[in-house]
């Protein structure tokens, strides 16, 4: 597929005095932070954060390490999990230490360099400090810092890679942080057959994708902003009248924040199931549905959703569908260089 990409940082160089170190480094191992020509620039730069092929290496074990978490039975991909695009396909909500449940879906994983927030609050707003979050909360990974950082410094692999990664001879708590988002922050996913079509190649969309595609341009784009497919906005669309979970409240508390949520990128929706920040629905009918027949009135609720839904046709919402299954990435489902490093 001839694609116009424009590579941020091309490490073939690093990559090849790497592999003189580790033959066990497969040659399709280059890695780049890919940035297609067509999206905004990024938020995150890695300006202070120099991306190396070993950093991105180091990052890439701590995901896949249980160690960071108490008992060691929970690692970051236990939740995100690389075929539902790094979401959950086990659990509506997140599943931690304990089989102890949280409030809320876990949500993929992608494209996070052109994030201006995490979680479905908005809470963090820097991909170098999220991953603290999971590692210290109680019903997610449980652990402090600390101990996380002492048991990493009790074993060779990492104190090798760090210093390959950053020249010292153990790993702190900045060069944990600063790993994972050379790791997360390379998850680029734009190798769809919608980027097909916004890169005006011909053929790219039937007439039912192209049908439901401008159903989305007209209905759901405001908030599900081309070509990212989110705003980076917090509203409330529509599901409950009363909110047992305030949302985006909880970080401002102003009442007018009641309800409403981060709108979520769609790329790769068709495997991210289930949907909306509880998980409460489980196929994309039920999510159409919503948006055609289920939107409720409360305190909150984005005046550009009509009450009662937009009234979609039967053919409406087949194409709605049909377009959003368009936006599933197979390669980055698949891309070994995100994948466990234990299984290589
Ligand atoms: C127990 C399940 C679980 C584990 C383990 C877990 N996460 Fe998450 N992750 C979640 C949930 C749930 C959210 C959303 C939380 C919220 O919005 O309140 C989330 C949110 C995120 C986000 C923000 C994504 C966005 O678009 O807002 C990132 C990045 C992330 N996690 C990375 C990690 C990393 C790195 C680790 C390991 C250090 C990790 N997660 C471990 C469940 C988990
Ligand atoms: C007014 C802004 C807005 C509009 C318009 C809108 N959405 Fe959403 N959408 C959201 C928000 C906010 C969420 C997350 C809500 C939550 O979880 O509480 C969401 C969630 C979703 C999800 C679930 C994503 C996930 O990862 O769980 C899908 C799918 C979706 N929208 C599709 C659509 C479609 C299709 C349309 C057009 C018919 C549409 N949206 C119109 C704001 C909007």
């Amino acid at each position: 597929m001839k694609r116009n990409l424009f590579p941020l940082f091309i490490f073939s160089l690093v990559f090849f005095v790497s592999c003189k170190k580790d033959p066990a480094i497969p040659v399709d191992q280059t890695i780049e932070v890919e940035q297609p020509s067509y999206f905004p620039s990024p938020v995150y730069t890695f300006d202070n954060n120099t991306f190396t092929q070993d950093g991105f290496e180091l990052g890439r074990m701590l995901f896949y390490d249980p160690v960071l978490s108490l008992d060691s039975t929970v690692s970051c991909a236990t939740c995100h999990q690389q075929f539902a695009a790094f979401s959950n396909f086990d659990h509506p909500t997140s599943h931690g230490i304990n089989s102890l449940f949280g409030k809320r879906n876990t949500p993929a994983l992608y494209n996070l360099i052109w994030k201006t927030n995490f979680m479905w609050d908005g809470g963090v707003n820097n991909l170098e400090i999220q991953p603290i979050n999971p590692i210290t909360n109680p019903i997610e990974m449980g652990e402090t810092l600390e101990n996380v950082l002492m048991k990493l410094n009790r074993q060779k692999k990492y104190i090798d890679k760090v210093k390959l990664a950053f020249g010292v001879d153990s790993i702190d708590s900045q060069k944990l942080l600063k790993s994972l988002a050379q790791f997360m922050g390379a998850m680029s996913s734009n190798n769809t057959r919608y980027d097909d079509y916004l890169q005006g190649k011909p053929d790219a969309f039937n007439s039912s994708e192209l049908s439901g595609l401008n159903i989305f341009k007209e209905k759901c784009a405001s908030c599900h902003a081309e070509p990212l497919l989110t705003n980076n906005g917090f509203v409330n669309n529509g599901l409950d009248s009363i909110f047992s979970d305030s949302g985006r409240q909880k970080i401002t508390q102003l009442a007018e924040d009641a309800g409403k949520f981060k709108i979520p990128s769609l790329r790769n929706i068709a495997v991210t199931l289930p949907y909306m920040h509880d998980g409460r629905f489980n196929t994309l009918e039920e999510v159409v549905d919503h948006y055609s027949n289920g939107i409720v009135s409360s305190t909150t609720v984005d005046s550009t959703l009509p009450i009662g839904g937009f009234q979609f046709s039967v053919q409406q919402k087949t194409d709605l569908i049909i377009f959003l299954n368009t936006l599933t990435d197979d390669d980055f489902l698949h891309d070994a260089r995100f994948s466990d490093p234990a299984f290589q």
